[in-house]
Formats: structure tokens, C-alpha cells, sequence
């Protein structure tokens, strides 16, 4: 099974893919989790990478693909969170897989609106230990602040405040939006109502699986 995950951000790409990979037992690749661990250790490419993230802005292509291929070429079964995010980028990887005589099988898209992105993205907090997203509306924190695993306090991700979200609001519409007709001229798409409860986008991605 090998699936992308495409949609704008705060649409819930991370929470579901982290939910499906856990049910259907297939690896989950987050480019977005990722560069924060690089960022986080200091490496060169976090140290590239930050200076485009805090803005909303993408990380260039070529650093893109050679980070995702170095995951890709080990696993026969994946789910994709946040990649590609340009037709350069789902071209790259059409490539990469072709060489290995492998395709993306299903595309997800999650349609959610601008202002129910807004909402989500400006509530999320995230643990600075194990990643757990959690939402002072959706979803809070037993304890205030507080990761209800890691004990620890929660932080908001810098890319989450409203300019910057506008910026990748902005930026998704430009660069990734077109995948959407990339993808459904091949016949592989499927849409996705993101904007409900995340239990019921969990079946309908489910549901399509099954088709
Ligand atoms: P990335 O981390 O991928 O950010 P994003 O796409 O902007 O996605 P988010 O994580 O904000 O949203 P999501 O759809 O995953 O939603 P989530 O489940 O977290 O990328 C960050 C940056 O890295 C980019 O801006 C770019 O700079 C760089 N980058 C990454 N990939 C790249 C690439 N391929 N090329 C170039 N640059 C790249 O949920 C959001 C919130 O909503 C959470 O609080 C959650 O609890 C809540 N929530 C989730 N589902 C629901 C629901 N159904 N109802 C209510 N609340 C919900
Ligand atoms: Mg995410």
C-alpha cells in the first residue's frame, strides 16, 4: 500500500496518517516531522530548512527529494504526510518509484476550509518530547499545557501563528493545489471531507481504502 496524504495545512494530513499507519500497520512518513527533528539536532539541512519553515515557506525541491528518497527506497508499504507539495516534487518521485517498479496507489485530499484551518492551526499545541499534536478546542491536554505522556510543557510551533499561517495557506493554493488535476487525471484521487470530527474522516479514508 502506498498512499499520499495532500491537502493544506491543519486539514488533519498528521493526525489521520498517524491514526491509519497505526491500524493498517504501514510506516508514515511526515517531510513536516522530518525537518523538525533535523532543525531540532542542528544538522546542516535543519539549518537550511528552519529559515524557509518559520516563514511558511517551502523547502526546495532538490533538498526534498533527496530527504524523502532515502526513506522511500526501504519500504514497499507508505504513507506520505505533506509530500510532494510541487509537480516537480510528484514528479521526482514518480521517478524514484518508477525505478524501483512501484507507483503511488491512492491520493487523498483533504478539502477543509480556510477558516476552519485558521481555528485549528491558531489552537494546536505540540510536545516537545514525542510530537503529540493536541488542540486547546478539539483536543486538550488533561492537564493544562501539559503532555498527558511526556509530562511535559507543550509549546506552539512557530509556523502556526496567523500571518505565517495565512503565508502556507497562501503558498498551498500556488504550489500544491495543481497535484490535485496531476493526480486525478491519472484516476488516483480521492476527496476527502477533512472538515469533520477526526473519527469520522478516519472511515471515510477507511471507506476508500476498501473501494
Ligand atoms: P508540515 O508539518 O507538513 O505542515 P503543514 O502541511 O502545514 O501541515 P500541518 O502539520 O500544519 O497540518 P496537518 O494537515 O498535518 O494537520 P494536523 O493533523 O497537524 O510542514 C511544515 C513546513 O515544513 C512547511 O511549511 C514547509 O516549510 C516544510 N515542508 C514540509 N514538507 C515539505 C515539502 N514536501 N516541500 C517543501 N517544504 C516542506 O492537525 C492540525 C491541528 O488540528 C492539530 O491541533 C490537530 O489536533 C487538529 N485536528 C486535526 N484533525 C482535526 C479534526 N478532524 N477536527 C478538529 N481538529 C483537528
Ligand atoms: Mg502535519
Amino acid at each position: 500500500m502506498r498512499f499520499l496524504f495532500l491537502g493544506p495545512p491543519g486539514a488533519g494530513k498528521g493526525t489521520q496518517a498517524k491514526i491509519i499507519s497505526e491500524k493498517l500497520k504501514i510506516k508514515m512518513i511526515s517531510t513536516g516531522d522530518l525537518l523538525r527533528e533535523n532543525v531540532k539536532k542542528g544538522t546542516e539541512l535543519g539549518k537550511l530548512a528552519e529559515r524557509y519553515m518559520k516563514s511558511g515557506k517551502l523547502v526546495p525541491d532538490d533538498i526534498m527529494l533527496t530527504l524523502i528518497e532515502r526513506e522511500v527506497k526501504v519500504l514497499n508499504s507508505f504513507i506520505l504526510d505533506g509530500f510532494p507539495r510541487t509537480i516537480n516534487q510528484a514528479k521526482g518521485l514518480d521517478d524514484m518509484l518508477a525505478k524501483l517498479n512501484k507507483e503511488i496507489q491512492r491520493v487523498f485530499y483533504f478539502m477543509i476550509s480556510d477558516s476552519e484551518i485558521i481555528r485549528r492551526l491558531s489552537s494546536r499545541r505540540v510536545c516537545p518530547e514525542c510530537n503529540r499534536n493536541y488542540n486547546i478546542l478539539f483536543k486538550p491536554p488533561q492537564e493544562d499545557e501539559i503532555c498527558d505522556v511526556c509530562k511535559v510543557k507543550l509549546f506552539i510551533r512557530e509556523d502556526d501563528k496567523e500571518e505565517v499561517i495565512k503565508k502556507r495557506i497562501e503558498i498551498f493554493k500556488e504550489n500544491t493545489f495543481p497535484l490535485v488535476e496531476y493526480y486525478e487525471k491519472r484516476g488516483i484521487l480521492f476527496k476527502i471531507n477533512a472538515g469533520k470530527e477526526p473519527e469520522k474522516v478516519t472511515e471515510e479514508i477507511l471507506n476508500t481504502i476498501k473501494l
